[in-house]
């Protein structure tokens, strides 16, 4: 495996399923895959869990990693072709890249997207160039528009903790105070799209997601009404896909709370967090929730795709 970039680089994700939950049964039999194998993790945003439960995961396999806040540790870089370089940066991506895959046998990259473009940021320039000038495999600890290490978690979540063989899961839109990427509700829906489930995505008008990823997945804009009969609610706030990057609303209403949770089918309710109490969902909601156990398993999902990487070299 070369690139893990989203659902669509997994060739049989229900294969995938079976193994990963294998693979937290015995989380130390591939100890000598990884020896001799180093890990680069490179950060050009902030994370607690990616950063922590991938290094984990590599650890597990036997691998050393090596981690780089880029642009903080390291030299600011300079994205485009043919630019004079008299300005901020001091490092083309092509030099860096290159010489990281020198270092490393693995490299993973997160970066934000600005929010400004949409054409920019769904164009991936930051993850392709890495892609591009890599000797090396390279994964997606997030990119500007999908998180599949969270997606694959999701769902792994879910299949943990369903009662029922095909379970109704809703994505829910959330307030919050500052315009957040569609990365983790982009991979949330096609990892949804990829398992056995029922998929509703409810969110106020306005916030519609790439048609080009939702399809032909449901979208009821009653939030009351989405969640009747849920088995799982999966809330996160996004900017709007439209009005691209832009808040069109910061309504409390849509906060999740114990009255609206009562609406579902006793449903666990999930998160990726960082998660904001009281304005996302309340203390009482995120206390009886299953977001602990979900961000166990990003662990356990990073240890599968650093596995595929390692037996593909
Ligand atoms: N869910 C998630 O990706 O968390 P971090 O941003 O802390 O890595």
């Amino acid at each position: 495996m070369r690139k893990f970039t989203s659902v669509h680089d997994v060739p049989d994700p229900a294969q995938w399923l079976w193994e990963v939950k294998e693979l937290k049964q015995t989380p130390y039999a591939h100890k000598k895959l990884g020896e001799n194998k180093v890990l680069g993790l490179i950060f050009l945003n902030p994370s607690l869990r990616t950063r922590m439960s991938t290094q984990r995961a590599a650890y597990n396999l036997g691998m050393q990693v090596m981690v780089l806040n880029m642009g903080q540790d390291s030299w600011q870089l300079e994205w485009e072709q043919g630019t004079i370089m008299d300005g901020a940066a001091q490092e083309h991506v092509k030099e860096a890249v290159n010489v990281i895959s020198q270092y490393c046998d693995i490299i993973g990259v997160r970066s934000f997207p600005g929010l400004q473009n949409r054409e920019t940021d769904y164009h991936e320039m930051v993850l392709n160039k890495f892609i591009q000038h890599s000797k090396v495999p390279v994964l997606s600890l997030e990119s500007a528009t999908k998180h599949p290490l969270q997606g694959f978690a999701d769902l792994l979540t879910i299949e943990e903790y369903k009662k029922k063989q095909r379970p109704k899961v809703v994505l829910s839109w959330a307030p919050h105070p500052k315009a957040l990427p569609q990365a983790v509700p982009n991979s949330f829906v096609e990892w949804m799209q990829a398992g056995e489930v029922d998929l509703v995505i409810t969110h106020p008008e306005g916030y519609e997601l790439d048609p080009a990823i939702v399809k032909d997945s449901p979208v009821e804009y009653r939030q009351d009404k989405a969640f009747e009969g849920a088995d799982f609610i999966y809330a996160k706030n996004w900017s709007s896909y439209q009005e691209y990057g832009k808040i069109l609303s910061k309504d409390p209403a849509w906060t999740i709370t114990e009255q609206k949770m009562a609406l579902t089918n006793s449903a666990h309710f999930m998160h990726c967090l960082p998660i904001r109490r009281n304005v996302i969902a309340t203390d009482a909601v995120v206390d009886n929730s299953i977001v602990i156990p979900q961000a166990e398993n990003r662990l356990w999902t990073a240890q599968l795709v650093l596995k595929k990487m390692l037996e593909s070299l």
